[in-house]
């Protein structure tokens, strides 16, 4: 072991200080910034970039459809967790990409056969009020929607009796936006069928796109005006099935996610998915430079930190193992920035004010497990304790996320190397289960977060987010400093909607 002097006069062995979010302040700046005319637009992966810098966790109380819709109607992304078979994950980019878009392009359709229930079934899947009718050849025949539905008491009864029959009010392939609009305002009609020359149906272009587009100006949307979203994946051969049945379903970029970025595994997972096809991939964690470079150099299109830092994570303890997480980012971003590859600082987030540390620490974006977790859009039932609001929220190491539940099979267990234990009783979990307060709608919990985002931009003196980083500057504070830093003195009476103590 060397004994060269490392930090503060230790030996080698001791070379870094490790910092975190408690450890670190975001110093004033010169500044003529006003918080809200900032801009936060970043860049997710090498390819996507989002108005805000935010992705909710690839976790299973999370992140599904609803929450990736809902995150990149707000203007970031949502990575869909993978604790679930290939099929199901893949159903859930499918109802993400269906959303909303400029144009559905493979628009669900029935044959004339269907009965009404059929299409009500349809319509419950896919969020959706109707859908055009097609015969064997894609020939589009009618459309039914609740409007013709509605008063039917017989769910057996055949499509084609209730249909609204062609001709219908149609726009040919290649239908300008504006020609779109005005056919479907002057008509009054919600659902204007694509068609070519041969009256094939091949594209749907709705109303409810047209009102999203105006509700949710900042959307993440990819060129086709779909809402834009990531998809987990673990290593390995199954795993990469995966990663080509989402990129089949339209996925926008693939995680490699794992508890251990810095690995073979992981490494040869994302150059493989390089080599065979177009999508970005992220891979992850890593907590150090090292690690950062090896994921760059495999050809990583966005790098994600964090080994540890989670809520719900106990891999520090459990393992020993880990970084502090702020200065885990800035490592992270020495081996990234150079190459031009996004950094995402992946947990341990506790505050809005620790958005922007991570951000002039060296990140790109940030991913929130326990901030989002209590959304009315992440999965789980409400529960109520005490008269008070909660919802559950466990780590993908929990024993829960992994143990096999009757016929449901966990894929959770190989995101921490634990793929060949057989048995639910050997397995040593590096994550706990808990719940977190229920925080209602991820708008209003957005808003509080990017609010505190901008209000940090305007102390540094920083328009953008490549200005915070570049310009923004840390200061180490004590426990003194971090006590001096929350409330004190004080009893709260009114809990704020962005502040309760943990
Ligand atoms: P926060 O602090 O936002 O962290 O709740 C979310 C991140 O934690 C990671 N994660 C885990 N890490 N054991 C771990 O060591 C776990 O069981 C676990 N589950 C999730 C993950 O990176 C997530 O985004």
């Amino acid at each position: 072991m060397s004994t060269n002097p490392g930090f503060d006069g230790l030996p080698a062995k001791f070379a870094q200080l490790g910092l975190t979010y408690d450890d670190v302040l975001l110093l004033p700046g010169a500044s003529d910034v006003i918080p809200s005319e900032v801009d936060t637009t970043t860049r997710i992966t090498r390819n996507i970039s989002a108005r805000l810098p935010l992705l909710s966790s690839a976790m299973d109380t999370v992140t599904e459809s609803r929450m990736a819709i809902a995150m990149a109607r707000q203007g970031g992304v949502g990575v869909l967790h993978r604790n679930l078979s290939i099929e199901d994950q893949a159903a859930q980019v499918d109802l993400v990409k269906r959303s909303e878009a400029g144009m559905v392009s493979n628009p669900v359709t029935c044959p004339p056969t269907a009965t009404i229930g059929d299409v009500e079934e349809l319509c419950a899947r896919y969020r959706i009020s109707g859908t055009p009718v097609v015969d064997e050849n894609g020939i589009l025949l009618g459309i039914v929607t609740n409007r013709d539905t509605r008063f039917e008491t017989d769910p057996s009864r055949p499509v084609l009796d209730v249909m609204t029959r062609m001709p219908l009010i149609t726009a040919p392939v290649g239908v300008s936006k504006d020609e779109a609009l005005r056919l479907l305002s002057t008509n009054k009609i919600e659902k204007l069928p694509i068609i070519d020359t041969d009256g094939r149906l091949t594209g749907l272009i709705t109303v409810k796109d047209f009102t999203k587009i105006m509700e949710f100006p900042f959307a993440t949307k990819d060129p086709h005006g779909r809402l834009v979203v990531g998809a987990a994946v673990g290593v390995g051969e199954e795993s990469y099935k995966r990663a080509m049945t989402l990129v089949e379903a339209g996925v926008d970029f693939v995680v490699v996610d794992t508890a251990h970025g810095h690995s073979g595994g992981v490494l040869e997972m994302v150059a493989r998915i390089k080599r065979e096809t177009s999508v970005d991939v992220v891979g992850g964690n890593i907590a150090t430079r090292a690690g950062a470079q090896a994921l760059v150099d495999a050809g990583a299109d966005g790098v994600k930190v964090g080994v540890g830092p989670g809520s719900i994570c106990t891999t520090r303890v459990v393992a020993g193992v880990g970084a502090p997480q702020v200065t885990a980012i800035y490592e992270a971003s020495l081996a990234c920035r150079p190459a031009g590859v996004p950094v995402i600082g992946d947990g341990g987030l506790q505050y809005s004010g620790d958005i922007p540390k991570a951000i002039v620490a060296g990140a790109d974006s940030v991913m929130l497990g326990s901030l989002l977790a209590g959304c009315e859009e992440s999965p789980g039932e409400l529960m109520f304790i005490n008269g008070k609001q909660f919802k559950s929220y466990r780590g993908m190491g929990s024993l829960a996320a992994m143990q096999t539940r009757g016929d449901k099979k966990s894929y959770s267990k190989d995101r921490y190397g634990l793929q060949d234990v057989g048995s639910d009783d050997d397995l040593v979990p590096q994550g706990v289960e808990g719940q977190v307060p229920y925080r209602g709608p991820l708008a209003s919990v957005a808003h509080q977060l990017v609010g505190g985002l901008q209000a940090g931009m305007g102390y540094a003196g920083a328009t953008s987010i490549a200005e915070l980083q570049e310009n923004g500057q840390l200061i180490r504070i004590t426990a003194a400093g971090l006590k001096e830093s929350h409330p004190h003195d004080i009893q709260m009476t009114v809990e704020a909607p962005n502040y309760s103590r943990r």
